[in-house]
Protein backbone atom coordinates (compact mmCIF):
# COMPACT_ATOMS: atom_id res chain seq x y z
CA UNK A 1 0.00 0.00 0.00
CA UNK A 2 1.73 3.62 -1.24
CA UNK A 3 2.46 5.98 2.05
CA UNK A 4 1.94 9.40 2.08
CA UNK A 5 3.29 12.62 3.87
CA UNK A 6 0.63 14.94 5.48
CA UNK A 7 1.14 18.17 6.78
CA UNK A 8 -1.08 17.73 10.38
CA UNK A 9 0.72 20.99 12.13
CA UNK A 10 1.86 24.18 11.49
CA UNK A 11 3.22 27.04 13.74
CA UNK A 12 5.61 29.96 13.57
CA UNK A 13 7.47 32.18 16.38
CA UNK A 14 8.67 35.43 15.65
CA UNK A 15 10.78 38.02 17.96
CA UNK A 16 8.88 40.70 19.92
CA UNK A 17 10.77 43.82 18.45
CA UNK A 18 9.77 44.86 14.97
CA UNK A 19 12.34 47.08 13.27
CA UNK A 20 10.94 49.48 10.61
CA UNK A 21 12.45 50.61 7.32
CA UNK A 22 12.18 54.30 9.08
CA UNK A 23 14.08 53.20 12.15
CA UNK A 24 16.66 51.52 9.70
CA UNK A 25 17.14 55.12 7.74
CA UNK A 26 18.26 56.14 11.28
CA UNK A 27 21.37 53.68 11.41
CA UNK A 28 22.50 53.64 7.34
CA UNK A 29 22.20 55.95 4.40
CA UNK A 30 18.97 54.61 3.29
CA UNK A 31 15.50 55.44 3.08
CA UNK A 32 11.54 54.12 3.27
CA UNK A 33 11.13 54.78 -0.37
CA UNK A 34 14.33 52.67 -1.69
CA UNK A 35 13.57 49.96 0.14
CA UNK A 36 9.93 49.62 -0.16
CA UNK A 37 10.38 50.36 -4.48
CA UNK A 38 13.04 48.03 -4.47
CA UNK A 39 12.37 45.15 -2.28
CA UNK A 40 8.86 45.54 -1.08
CA UNK A 41 10.16 45.43 2.39
CA UNK A 42 8.38 47.41 5.23
CA UNK A 43 9.03 46.17 8.05
CA UNK A 44 11.47 43.19 9.94
CA UNK A 45 11.47 41.60 13.60
CA UNK A 46 14.76 41.30 15.30
CA UNK A 47 15.65 39.13 17.86
CA UNK A 48 16.72 40.43 21.17
CA UNK A 49 19.47 39.02 23.30
CA UNK A 50 17.17 36.00 24.96
CA UNK A 51 15.72 34.93 21.58
CA UNK A 52 17.64 32.20 19.55
CA UNK A 53 17.60 30.57 16.35
CA UNK A 54 16.62 27.54 18.84
CA UNK A 55 14.46 29.07 21.22
CA UNK A 56 12.61 30.22 18.41
CA UNK A 57 12.47 27.20 16.51
CA UNK A 58 11.00 25.60 19.82
CA UNK A 59 8.39 27.87 20.36
CA UNK A 60 7.20 27.67 16.36
CA UNK A 61 7.66 23.61 17.31
CA UNK A 62 5.59 23.39 20.28
CA UNK A 63 2.42 25.52 17.99
CA UNK A 64 2.75 23.40 15.28
CA UNK A 65 2.63 19.82 17.79
CA UNK A 66 -0.09 21.77 20.10
CA UNK A 67 -3.26 21.03 17.18
CA UNK A 68 -2.25 17.56 15.99
CA UNK A 69 -2.43 14.05 17.55
CA UNK A 70 0.68 13.04 18.28
CA UNK A 71 3.13 14.16 21.22
CA UNK A 72 6.55 15.40 21.33
CA UNK A 73 7.69 11.90 22.35
CA UNK A 74 5.81 10.34 19.07
CA UNK A 75 8.36 12.14 16.74
CA UNK A 76 11.02 10.33 15.11
CA UNK A 77 12.77 13.01 13.31
CA UNK A 78 13.76 16.57 13.69
CA UNK A 79 14.96 18.49 10.95
CA UNK A 80 16.05 22.49 11.19
CA UNK A 81 16.92 23.76 8.42
CA UNK A 82 19.16 27.03 8.93
CA UNK A 83 21.33 29.65 8.02
CA UNK A 84 21.52 31.03 11.20
CA UNK A 85 22.60 27.97 13.73
CA UNK A 86 22.83 28.54 17.74
CA UNK A 87 26.37 27.09 17.33
CA UNK A 88 28.83 25.34 14.19
CA UNK A 89 27.58 21.86 16.88
CA UNK A 90 26.09 20.83 18.64
CA UNK A 91 23.06 21.06 16.10
CA UNK A 92 20.38 23.33 16.85
CA UNK A 93 18.36 20.42 16.20
CA UNK A 94 18.70 18.88 19.65
CA UNK A 95 18.39 21.75 21.56
CA UNK A 96 14.96 21.70 20.19
CA UNK A 97 14.71 17.56 20.66
CA UNK A 98 15.64 18.54 24.25
CA UNK A 99 13.47 21.74 24.71
CA UNK A 100 10.50 20.04 23.60
CA UNK A 101 11.44 16.83 25.60
CA UNK A 102 11.18 14.65 21.65
CA UNK A 103 13.04 11.47 23.68
CA UNK A 104 12.63 9.09 20.75
CA UNK A 105 13.73 11.94 17.75
CA UNK A 106 17.02 11.32 15.54
CA UNK A 107 17.65 15.63 15.28
CA UNK A 108 19.53 17.19 12.72
CA UNK A 109 20.52 20.48 10.89
CA UNK A 110 20.51 20.99 7.37
CA UNK A 111 22.12 23.88 5.71
CA UNK A 112 21.22 24.53 1.70
CA UNK A 113 20.46 28.81 2.95
CA UNK A 114 17.03 29.65 2.09
CA UNK A 115 16.33 26.93 0.10
CA UNK A 116 16.83 24.64 3.34
CA UNK A 117 13.29 24.28 4.45
CA UNK A 118 11.47 23.06 0.65
CA UNK A 119 15.35 20.19 1.28
CA UNK A 120 14.29 19.14 5.07
CA UNK A 121 10.77 18.67 3.60
CA UNK A 122 11.63 16.40 1.17
CA UNK A 123 13.93 14.80 3.62
CA UNK A 124 11.47 13.96 5.57
CA UNK A 125 8.43 13.52 3.41
CA UNK A 126 10.76 10.65 1.86
CA UNK A 127 11.46 8.84 5.49
CA UNK A 128 7.76 8.85 6.01
CA UNK A 129 6.62 7.42 2.46
CA UNK A 130 9.51 4.42 2.47
CA UNK A 131 8.13 4.11 5.71
CA UNK A 132 11.22 4.34 7.47
CA UNK A 133 9.42 6.75 10.16
CA UNK A 134 5.90 7.75 11.00
CA UNK A 135 6.19 11.33 12.40
CA UNK A 136 8.43 13.99 11.73
CA UNK A 137 8.97 17.87 12.64
CA UNK A 138 10.68 20.03 10.24
CA UNK A 139 11.86 23.65 10.81
CA UNK A 140 12.92 26.66 9.43
CA UNK A 141 14.62 29.09 11.93
CA UNK A 142 16.98 32.36 11.95
CA UNK A 143 18.24 35.16 13.63
CA UNK A 144 19.46 36.49 10.59
CA UNK A 145 20.08 39.69 12.59
CA UNK A 146 23.21 38.51 14.52
CA UNK A 147 24.86 38.07 10.98
CA UNK A 148 23.96 41.52 9.37
CA UNK A 149 26.63 44.08 9.25
CA UNK A 150 24.39 46.75 10.50
CA UNK A 151 26.96 49.44 8.86
CA UNK A 152 26.34 47.85 5.31
CA UNK A 153 23.33 49.26 3.58
CA UNK A 154 22.87 46.85 0.57
CA UNK A 155 22.68 43.52 2.70
CA UNK A 156 20.96 44.85 6.50
CA UNK A 157 17.95 46.42 4.98
CA UNK A 158 16.88 42.67 3.68
CA UNK A 159 16.57 40.08 6.26
CA UNK A 160 14.73 39.59 9.23
CA UNK A 161 14.64 36.84 12.36
CA UNK A 162 11.66 33.90 12.72
CA UNK A 163 10.66 30.58 12.47
CA UNK A 164 8.06 28.13 11.28
CA UNK A 165 7.33 25.04 11.75
CA UNK A 166 5.59 21.59 10.03
CA UNK A 167 4.95 18.34 11.72
CA UNK A 168 4.74 15.74 8.63
CA UNK A 169 2.61 12.44 9.76
CA UNK A 170 2.37 8.93 7.59
CA UNK A 171 -1.18 8.53 5.98
CA UNK A 172 -2.69 5.95 3.92
CA UNK A 173 -4.61 8.94 2.43
CA UNK A 174 -3.53 9.87 -0.86
CA UNK A 175 -2.09 13.78 -0.73
CA UNK A 176 0.67 15.74 1.26
CA UNK A 177 4.05 16.12 -0.40
CA UNK A 178 4.05 14.94 -3.73
CA UNK A 179 7.48 15.68 -5.70
CA UNK A 180 10.63 17.50 -5.06
CA UNK A 181 13.27 19.54 -7.49
CA UNK A 182 16.56 20.13 -5.75
CA UNK A 183 19.33 21.77 -7.49
CA UNK A 184 22.73 23.26 -6.21
CA UNK A 185 25.63 24.96 -8.68
CA UNK A 186 28.65 25.36 -5.78
CA UNK A 187 30.22 27.85 -8.73
CA UNK A 188 28.16 30.42 -7.42
CA UNK A 189 29.17 29.99 -4.03
CA UNK A 190 31.02 33.85 -3.57
CA UNK A 191 27.91 35.52 -4.64
CA UNK A 192 26.38 35.45 -1.32
CA UNK A 193 28.22 33.64 1.68
CA UNK A 194 29.81 34.35 5.29
CA UNK A 195 33.63 33.87 4.65
CA UNK A 196 34.49 33.19 8.47
CA UNK A 197 34.08 30.86 11.58
CA UNK A 198 34.28 27.93 9.24
CA UNK A 199 37.70 25.46 8.48
CA UNK A 200 38.69 27.92 5.46
CA UNK A 201 39.40 31.33 7.33
CA UNK A 202 38.82 30.76 11.69
CA UNK A 203 37.44 33.12 13.43
CA UNK A 204 40.87 35.80 14.30
CA UNK A 205 40.75 39.70 15.54
CA UNK A 206 41.59 40.80 12.16
CA UNK A 207 38.44 38.55 10.28
CA UNK A 208 36.37 40.45 13.05
CA UNK A 209 38.08 43.65 12.38
CA UNK A 210 37.22 42.87 8.35
CA UNK A 211 33.72 42.06 8.90
CA UNK A 212 33.85 38.14 7.54
CA UNK A 213 31.71 37.17 9.96
CA UNK A 214 28.84 39.14 8.41
CA UNK A 215 26.74 38.35 5.63
CA UNK A 216 28.61 39.43 1.83
CA UNK A 217 26.46 39.56 -0.97
CA UNK A 218 26.75 40.72 -4.78
CA UNK A 219 22.73 41.40 -4.84
CA UNK A 220 22.82 41.79 -8.55
CA UNK A 221 24.05 38.50 -9.67
CA UNK A 222 21.95 36.86 -6.67
CA UNK A 223 18.89 38.85 -7.81
CA UNK A 224 19.44 37.47 -11.75
CA UNK A 225 20.33 33.93 -10.80
CA UNK A 226 17.04 34.17 -8.77
CA UNK A 227 14.45 35.44 -11.26
CA UNK A 228 16.26 32.55 -13.39
CA UNK A 229 15.42 29.61 -11.27
CA UNK A 230 12.00 30.24 -9.64
CA UNK A 231 10.56 29.81 -12.51
CA UNK A 232 12.01 26.96 -13.65
CA UNK A 233 11.97 25.44 -10.66
CA UNK A 234 8.22 25.80 -10.58
CA UNK A 235 7.96 24.64 -13.85
CA UNK A 236 9.90 20.95 -13.64
CA UNK A 237 8.15 20.55 -10.15
CA UNK A 238 4.80 20.72 -11.48
CA UNK A 239 5.13 18.43 -14.29
CA UNK A 240 7.24 15.62 -12.04
CA UNK A 241 3.66 15.57 -10.45
CA UNK A 242 1.79 15.88 -13.38
CA UNK A 243 0.03 19.15 -13.09
CA UNK A 244 -0.15 22.37 -15.49
CA UNK A 245 0.83 25.52 -14.23
CA UNK A 246 -2.49 26.44 -14.56
CA UNK A 247 -3.75 23.59 -12.33
CA UNK A 248 -1.76 25.32 -9.58
CA UNK A 249 -4.07 27.11 -6.93
CA UNK A 250 -1.26 28.69 -4.99
CA UNK A 251 2.92 29.38 -5.19
CA UNK A 252 4.48 30.07 -1.91
CA UNK A 253 7.72 31.43 -2.86
CA UNK A 254 10.66 32.34 -0.73
CA UNK A 255 9.94 35.75 0.61
CA UNK A 256 13.47 37.73 -0.59
CA UNK A 257 12.35 40.54 -3.02
CA UNK A 258 8.77 41.45 -4.58
CA UNK A 259 10.45 42.40 -7.50
CA UNK A 260 12.02 38.88 -7.78
CA UNK A 261 8.42 37.09 -6.66
CA UNK A 262 6.67 39.54 -9.63
CA UNK A 263 9.26 38.24 -12.15
CA UNK A 264 8.86 34.57 -11.72
CA UNK A 265 5.07 35.12 -11.95
CA UNK A 266 5.99 36.81 -15.31
CA UNK A 267 8.18 33.72 -16.72
CA UNK A 268 5.54 31.01 -15.68
CA UNK A 269 2.47 33.65 -17.02
CA UNK A 270 0.77 33.28 -13.46
CA UNK A 271 -1.09 36.03 -11.89
CA UNK A 272 0.21 37.91 -8.94
CA UNK A 273 -2.43 36.83 -6.72
CA UNK A 274 -1.49 33.18 -6.84
CA UNK A 275 1.46 33.82 -4.82
CA UNK A 276 2.04 34.38 -1.33
CA UNK A 277 3.36 36.98 -0.53
CA UNK A 278 4.48 38.98 3.03
CA UNK A 279 7.72 39.57 2.86
CA UNK A 280 6.28 43.29 3.76
CA UNK A 281 6.31 42.55 7.60
CA UNK A 282 9.59 39.95 7.78
CA UNK A 283 12.01 40.62 5.10
CA UNK A 284 14.25 37.86 4.04
CA UNK A 285 13.82 35.60 7.12
CA UNK A 286 15.51 32.83 4.94
CA UNK A 287 14.71 29.19 5.96
CA UNK A 288 11.60 30.79 7.73
CA UNK A 289 10.23 32.19 4.79
CA UNK A 290 8.53 30.25 3.02
CA UNK A 291 7.04 28.45 6.30
CA UNK A 292 6.25 31.93 7.70
CA UNK A 293 4.32 32.54 5.01
CA UNK A 294 2.64 29.31 4.29
CA UNK A 295 0.93 29.20 8.25
CA UNK A 296 -0.17 32.59 6.93
CA UNK A 297 -1.61 31.57 4.03
CA UNK A 298 -3.69 28.57 5.64
CA UNK A 299 -5.13 30.79 8.44
CA UNK A 300 -5.86 33.63 6.60
CA UNK A 301 -7.68 30.56 3.97
CA UNK A 302 -5.74 31.35 0.89
CA UNK A 303 -4.93 27.46 1.47
CA UNK A 304 -7.96 25.02 1.63
CA UNK A 305 -8.02 21.40 1.59
CA UNK A 306 -7.33 20.10 -2.05
CA UNK A 307 -5.40 23.05 -2.94
CA UNK A 308 -2.67 22.17 -5.38
CA UNK A 309 0.51 24.36 -3.80
CA UNK A 310 3.81 25.03 -4.81
CA UNK A 311 6.60 26.12 -2.39
CA UNK A 312 9.79 27.15 -4.18
CA UNK A 313 13.10 28.92 -3.29
CA UNK A 314 16.92 29.91 -4.27
CA UNK A 315 19.54 30.78 -1.87
CA UNK A 316 23.22 30.22 -0.99
CA UNK A 317 25.12 28.02 -2.11
CA UNK A 318 23.93 28.19 -4.98
CA UNK A 319 20.66 26.56 -3.81
CA UNK A 320 17.21 26.36 -5.57
CA UNK A 321 14.03 24.07 -5.16
CA UNK A 322 10.32 23.34 -5.55
CA UNK A 323 8.22 21.29 -4.33
CA UNK A 324 4.86 20.29 -4.90
CA UNK A 325 1.73 19.27 -2.60
CA UNK A 326 -2.16 18.60 -2.15
CA UNK A 327 -3.06 20.61 1.15
CA UNK A 328 -5.15 18.16 3.13
CA UNK A 329 -7.21 19.22 6.05
CA UNK A 330 -5.82 17.03 8.93
CA UNK A 331 -8.40 15.63 11.50
CA UNK A 332 -7.86 17.32 14.48
CA UNK A 333 -10.07 16.26 17.67
CA UNK A 334 -7.73 17.73 20.69
CA UNK A 335 -9.32 17.96 23.65
CA UNK A 336 -9.24 20.11 27.07
CA UNK A 337 -7.69 17.10 28.13
CA UNK A 338 -5.04 16.54 26.05
CA UNK A 339 -4.20 20.18 26.34
CA UNK A 340 -3.47 20.24 29.74
CA UNK A 341 -1.71 16.90 29.69
CA UNK A 342 0.75 18.67 26.57
CA UNK A 343 1.65 21.77 29.56
CA UNK A 344 1.92 19.13 31.97
CA UNK A 345 4.80 17.15 29.48
CA UNK A 346 6.10 20.51 28.46
CA UNK A 347 7.12 20.97 32.06
CA UNK A 348 8.44 17.48 32.55
CA UNK A 349 11.02 18.02 29.28
CA UNK A 350 12.58 20.64 30.89
CA UNK A 351 12.55 19.03 34.04
CA UNK A 352 13.97 15.58 32.10
CA UNK A 353 16.41 18.14 30.54
CA UNK A 354 18.12 19.29 33.89
CA UNK A 355 18.10 15.67 35.72
CA UNK A 356 19.97 14.53 32.48
CA UNK A 357 22.86 17.11 32.82
CA UNK A 358 23.09 15.80 36.62
CA UNK A 359 23.19 12.20 35.73
CA UNK A 360 26.01 13.30 33.71
CA UNK A 361 27.65 15.04 36.16
CA UNK A 362 27.17 12.46 38.64
CA UNK A 363 28.26 9.64 36.42
CA UNK A 364 31.33 11.56 35.46
CA UNK A 365 31.85 11.78 39.39
CA UNK A 366 31.56 8.40 40.19
CA UNK A 367 33.25 6.68 36.82
CA UNK A 368 35.71 9.38 36.69
CA UNK A 369 36.42 11.62 33.69
CA UNK A 370 39.10 9.92 32.17
CA UNK A 371 38.99 6.83 29.28
CA UNK A 372 42.22 5.17 29.93
CA UNK A 373 42.12 1.94 31.16
CA UNK A 374 44.87 1.60 32.93
CA UNK A 375 43.76 4.97 34.80
N1 LIG B 1 19.48 52.48 0.27
C1 LIG B 1 19.75 53.36 -0.71
N2 LIG B 1 20.54 53.08 -1.73
C2 LIG B 1 21.06 51.85 -1.81
C3 LIG B 1 20.80 50.86 -0.85
C4 LIG B 1 19.97 51.22 0.22
N3 LIG B 1 19.66 50.35 1.20
N4 LIG B 1 21.44 49.74 -1.20
C5 LIG B 1 22.08 49.97 -2.34
N5 LIG B 1 21.86 51.25 -2.73
C6 LIG B 1 22.36 51.94 -3.90
C7 LIG B 1 23.60 51.29 -4.49
O1 LIG B 1 24.76 51.78 -3.82
C8 LIG B 1 23.53 51.69 -5.93
O2 LIG B 1 24.03 53.01 -6.05
P1 LIG B 1 24.97 53.38 -7.33
O3 LIG B 1 24.08 53.13 -8.52
O4 LIG B 1 25.31 54.78 -7.06
O5 LIG B 1 26.14 52.44 -7.26
C9 LIG B 1 22.03 51.76 -6.22
O6 LIG B 1 21.39 51.84 -4.94
C10 LIG B 1 21.50 50.56 -6.96
O7 LIG B 1 22.05 49.40 -6.39
P2 LIG B 1 21.71 47.96 -6.93
O8 LIG B 1 22.50 46.93 -6.17
O9 LIG B 1 21.78 47.92 -8.42
O10 LIG B 1 20.18 47.87 -6.52
P3 LIG B 1 19.16 46.77 -6.93
O11 LIG B 1 18.04 47.37 -7.66
O12 LIG B 1 19.84 45.58 -7.55
O13 LIG B 1 18.60 46.30 -5.51
C11 LIG B 1 18.90 44.51 -3.94
C12 LIG B 1 19.50 45.78 -4.55
C13 LIG B 1 17.60 44.89 -3.27
C14 LIG B 1 19.88 43.96 -2.91
C15 LIG B 1 18.64 43.49 -5.07
O14 LIG B 1 19.79 43.34 -5.86
C16 LIG B 1 18.25 42.14 -4.55
O15 LIG B 1 17.20 41.97 -3.94
N6 LIG B 1 19.06 41.10 -4.82
C17 LIG B 1 18.75 39.75 -4.36
C18 LIG B 1 19.21 39.62 -2.94
C19 LIG B 1 18.68 38.40 -2.27
O16 LIG B 1 17.57 37.97 -2.53
N7 LIG B 1 19.48 37.84 -1.36
C20 LIG B 1 19.06 36.79 -0.52
C21 LIG B 1 19.19 35.44 -1.14
S1 LIG B 1 18.54 34.22 -0.14
C22 LIG B 1 19.68 33.68 1.00
O17 LIG B 1 20.33 32.67 0.82
C23 LIG B 1 19.93 34.39 2.28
Amino acid sequence: MSRFAHITGWGTATPKRVLTNEELAQLVDTSDEWIVSRTGIHARYIADQDETTASLAAEAACRALAPTNIEAHDLDLIIVATSSPEHIFPATACLVQDEIGAINAGAFDLSAACTGFIFALNMAAQAIRTGSIDNALVIGSETLSRLVNWEDRTTCILFGDGAGAFVLQGSDRPGGIYTCVMRSDGSGGDLLSLPAGGSKIPTSIKTVEQNLHTIQMNGREVFRFATRVMASATREVVESAGWTIEQVDRVIPHQANLRIIEAAARGLRMPMDKFVVNLEKYGNTSTASIPLAACEAVERGMVKAGDRVVLVGFGAGLTWGALSLEWVEPERKVSPLVRRRRRVFAFLARVRSFLRRIQRKLEGLIWGTSTHPDR
